[in-house]
C-alpha cells in the first residue's frame, strides 16, 4: 500500500474513534511524523495522562503501552505490534524482586519504568531516565533498590549519597555500545560533542559530554552552539534530531545501535491497529492500582 494512501487512512480513523496517536523517539521515522505526539518515557506518560481521546495507540514497546493503560484506565490503549517487548523489562521477575526486598527491608524499590506493570506493583515509585536522580534523591532512605538496569543504576549512584542495590539487568542495544566505538568516533569527528543515554556503560559515559534522557538529549544539541554531535543511543533518535535542529550535523555511534523492538511497529501495523481496535493492553486491576501508585509517586517528583 501506498505511504499516502497509509497516512490518509490512518487520519480518517483517527477522527472516527476520538484516537491519539503517540510515539516514542526509538520509533520508524514515518511512525513518528504520523504521531500527535512524540517523547521520551517520561513526557509519554505525562501526556497519556494528559489527552481526552477515547483510544491512545502507543507506538513503542509493551512497557510503555502499559504504563498508558495504569494511568489512564478509562481509555482504551492500543499496541500496533503485540510482540515488542523490551529486553531488559524482560531480565527482572517478581520472585527474585521479592527475594531482594526481603535482604534489604528498609530500602524503597526504584522501579525503571522499562519494567512490567507486576514489577512497579512491587516498587515504591517509578523513575524514567529523565528523573532517576531527583526520584532517587527524593526518597527518605540511606539504601535503595533499582531495578532492572544496572548501567543506569550505575549513573544514579555517581549522582546520589544514597547507597544503590542494583538488578543485573540492561539494555541489549546501548550495552554494546563500547568505549572503543566512542574513541574511533571522537578521532573521525574531533569538533563533536559526544551526547549519551544513561543506558549505556560507565566506561562509556564517562567520555560523554552530556548524558541525558532522548528528550534531554535533542534539548542538548538543540540549544547547543556546537553543531557535530556524536549520538550515544538508539539510532531512531536521529529523526527527532533533524526536525529539532535541522541545521546540525549528527553522527550514530554505530551501525548496531538499533532497537528491532522499537521497529517493528510500521504504517501498515498502525492502520491495521486503528482499524480492528488491536492490541487492546489491559493490567490486572488490583496489579494496576498498586502500579499507578508508583507512577503517580513519580509524577509527584518535579524535575
Ligand atoms: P527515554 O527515557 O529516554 O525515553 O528512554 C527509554 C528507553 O527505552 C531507552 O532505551
Ligand atoms: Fe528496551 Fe533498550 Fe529497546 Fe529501550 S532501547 S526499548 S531499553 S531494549
Amino acid at each position: 500500500m501506498q505511504q499516502s494512501y497509509l497516512i490518509k487512512r490512518i487520519q480518517e480513523l483517527k477522527v472516527k474513534r476520538n484516537a491519539v496517536i503517540l510515539s516514542h523517539y526509538y520509533s520508524r521515522p514515518e511512525v513518528q511524523d504520523v504521531a500527535d505526539f512524540v517523547g521520551d518515557s517520561l513526557a509519554l506518560s505525562q501526556e497519556a495522562v494528559r489527552q481526552d481521546a477515547d483510544v491512545i495507540v502507543f507506538c513503542g514497546v509493551h512497557f510503555m503501552g502499559e504504563s498508558a493503560a495504569i494511568l489512564s484506565p478509562k481509555k482504551t490503549v492500543l499496541l500496533p505490534e503485540i510482540d515488542a517487548t523490551c529486553p531488559m523489562a524482560d531480565m527482572v521477575d517478581v520472585e527474585g524482586l521479592k527475594r531482594l526486598k526481603e535482604k534489604h527491608p528498609d530500602a524503597p524499590v526504584v522501579s525503571y519504568v522499562n519494567s512490567s506493570a507486576a514489577i512497579k506493583a512491587e516498587s515504591y515509585i517509578c523513575c524514567t531516565s529523565a528523573n532517576a536522580v531527583e526520584v532517587v534523591n527524593s526518597l527518605d532512605a540511606d539504601e535503595v533498590i533499582f531495578v532492572p538496569d544496572k548501567n543506569l543504576a550505575a549513573y544514579v549512584a555517581s549522582r546520589t549519597d544514597k547507597k544503590i542495590i542494583p538488578w543485573e539487568g540492561h539494555c541489549p542495544t546501548h550495552h554494546q555500545i563500547l568505549r572503543d566505538d566512542v574513541l574511533k568516533m571522537k578521532e573521525k569527528h574531533p569538533l563533536a560533542k559526544f551526547i549519551a543515554h544513561p543506558e549505556c556503560r560507565p566506561d562509556v559515559l564517562e567520555l560523554a559530554d552530556c548524558v541525558a534522557s532522548t528528550r534531554g538529549m535533542i534539548m542538548y544539541a538543540k540549544n547547543s552552539p556546537v553543531r557535530e554531535f556524536i549520538i550515544g543511543t538508539e539510532c531512531g533518535l536521529i529523526h527527532g534530531l533533524h526536525k529539532a535542529a535541522p541545521e546540525k550535523t549528527y553522527y550514530c555511534i554505530s551501525e548496531f545501535a538499533c532497537c528491532p523492538s522499537m521497529k517493528m511497529v510500521n504504517l501498515e501495523k498502525l492502520l491495521d491497529s486503528l482499524e480492528k481496535m488491536q492490541h487492546v493492553v489491559t493490567v490486572p486491576e488490583d496489579v494496576r492500582v498498586r502500579a499507578k501508585e508508583a507512577l503517580d509517586r513519580m509524577l509527584a517528583v518535579k524535575v
